[in-house]
């Protein structure tokens, strides 16, 4: 295979690395072709960037092949790079060999015409060649790497969380259950599935969360982070849910919730600088064709003050405001999407991190306030999504913790381990849940979490 003497169209067009003159490979697919009598073009793409090159075939009698290549086939093409006479590219390449080496037919659904994103969603297999999903996956695989480098960087270890967990982290009951019982054949002790038979000789689940093992870690190497899938069965069908999606939980020994929150902004800002920053392709694509206002957004968002407002304070707000809400306001209910909206996009303009929620409303793990109505808690609402970061200062007193969760009525025979970070060299310390495919939204303008991910979860669709 000639994989290695390989030119990517990126090293041409974005790194400016190959000059002028020069032989060069290209492999990829065909986006556009025009066959007329003494001249051919063929717009190629890769995948490796946004940008296309087409190639010139000046003799088009000499390759009968021509005829057969349409949108969508794989092509092997030589030929020499030269500054392109036409207006709006840059190269073009001179053909000196064309292969064609994977057909695609008038059939394939992924013609040159702008498809909706629900049309493609069903064929997600093939979007990814669509210059929309390319970007979105580079820019995900790009804002991968720029997570690691931003807690690598800081001193963070990078932990990897078990998938597979006995424990429901959230405590909110919407976990997937791994079993290898048959549905109709479960044996049972007292009128009960009995999972002392089971593979693991115990209920397990999908992680919701890698949160209680990354206490373990930070309670052990300091700064931990994780980064991977967790799933969710809560039947919520909206635009930012999604039953898979991909998380990042930082964990820090020796921090409160003011540190906590720091590192929360620094990191989103982080995040944005380094989408526009490093990966401009795709943002001037992205506020081109997807959001006009999406640079102009993460760029408000880099130099915004966050507006920093107690629970209590926000409801106050919400019950002052003027405006008409679906879900009602009141001291001890959850703040809805509309509430978080309204906050970040009427009120302050700006994104808000929200603190001190309710006890009754908060998951177990969170650090009781002095007041014993709040816990140490908080929550960062952008313009646009609402809720994109969801952290806290975790409850260290041992005693405290487990009179909580007996109050809860939950199991506590579960979290013997939990407890010994409590019991052994216990220690202030605090974390917080990003969630990725949600930032991307942010980052891209898509507006549905379906687009942000390669193979969305949601409530009746698992396919691919
Ligand atoms: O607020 P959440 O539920 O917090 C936790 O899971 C904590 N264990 C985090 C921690 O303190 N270590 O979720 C954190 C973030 C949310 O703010 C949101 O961005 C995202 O995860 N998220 C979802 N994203 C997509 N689909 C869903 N169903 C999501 N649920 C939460
Ligand atoms: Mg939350």
């Amino acid at each position: 295979m000639e994989y290695f003497e390989r030119i990517k169209i990126n090293r041409i067009l974005l790194k400016d690395e190959i000059a002028a003159g020069s032989e060069v490979l290209l492999f990829g697919w065909v986006r556009t072709i025009r066959v007329s009598k003494n001249v051919a073009f063929i717009v190629i793409n890769d995948g490796s960037c946004m940008g296309n090159i087409q190639a010139v075939v000046e003799n088009p009698d000499n390759y009968p092949i021509l005829k057969k290549i349409l949108t969508g086939a794989s092509v092997r093409i030589k030929g020499k790079l030269i500054e392109s006479p036409a207006k709006g590219q840059k190269y073009e390449l001179v053909v000196s060999e064309l292969q064609m080496l994977g057909e695609a037919d008038e059939t394939y659904p992924v013609q040159t015409k702008r498809h909706s994103f629900e049309f493609l969603r069903d064929i997600a297999h093939l979007r990814m060649r669509t210059n929309t999903f390319g970007a979105v996956n580079r820019i995900r695989s790009k804002i991968s790497y720029a997570v690691h480098k931003f807690f690598q960087e800081r001193g963070f270890y990078y932990l990897h969380t078990p998938i597979i967990t006995t424990s429901d982290a959230e405590g909110a009951g919407e976990v997937f259950r791994v079993t290898t019982f048959e549905p109709n054949n479960a044996p049972t002790k007292d009128g009960k599935i009995d999972y002392n038979e089971d593979f693991f000789g115990v209920e397990a689940f999908l992680a919701v969360s890698g949160q209680l093992e990354a206490e373990i870690g930070a309670l052990a190497l300091g700064d931990v982070y994780t980064f991977g899938p967790t799933f969710r069965s809560e039947n919520s069908n909206t635009s930012r849910h999604a039953s898979e999606f991909w998380m990042i939980e930082p964990e820090m020994a020796f921090c409160d919730l003011a540190g906590d929150a720091k590192i929360a902004v620094d990191f989103l800002k982080y995040l944005f600088k380094y989408a526009l920053d490093e990966c401009a392709d795709e943002m001037g694509f992205f506020n081109q064709w997807i959001d006009k206002t999406v640079i102009e957004t993460l760029e408000f968002v880099i130099k915004s003050d966050f507006e920093f407002i107690t629970y209590t304070e926000a409801i106050k707000i919400l019950e002052n405001s003027k405006e008409k809400f679906e879900y009602p306001v009141a001291w001890g209910s959850d703040i809805q999407t509309e509430h978080e909206r309204f906050l970040a996009e009427k009120k302050f303009k700006k994104p808000v991190v929200v603190t001190d929620y309710p006890i009754d409303i908060k998951a177990f793990y969170m650090r009781v306030n002095d007041d014993e109505k709040t816990v140490a808690a908080m929550d960062v609402l952008v313009p646009k999504i609402g809720e994109i970061i969801g952290g806290s200062q975790r409850e260290e007193r041992f005693d405290v913790l487990k009179a909580r969760m007996e109050q809860m009525g939950m199991d506590i025979s579960l979290y013997d381990w939990y407890f010994d970070l409590r019991k052994y060299g216990t220690a202030p310390h605090a974390g917080f849940g990003l969630g990725f495919d949600r930032t991307l939204m942010y980052i891209t303008g898509m507006t549905n979490i379906r687009d942000t991910s390669p193979f969305p979860r949601v409530p009746r669709w698992a396919k691919f």
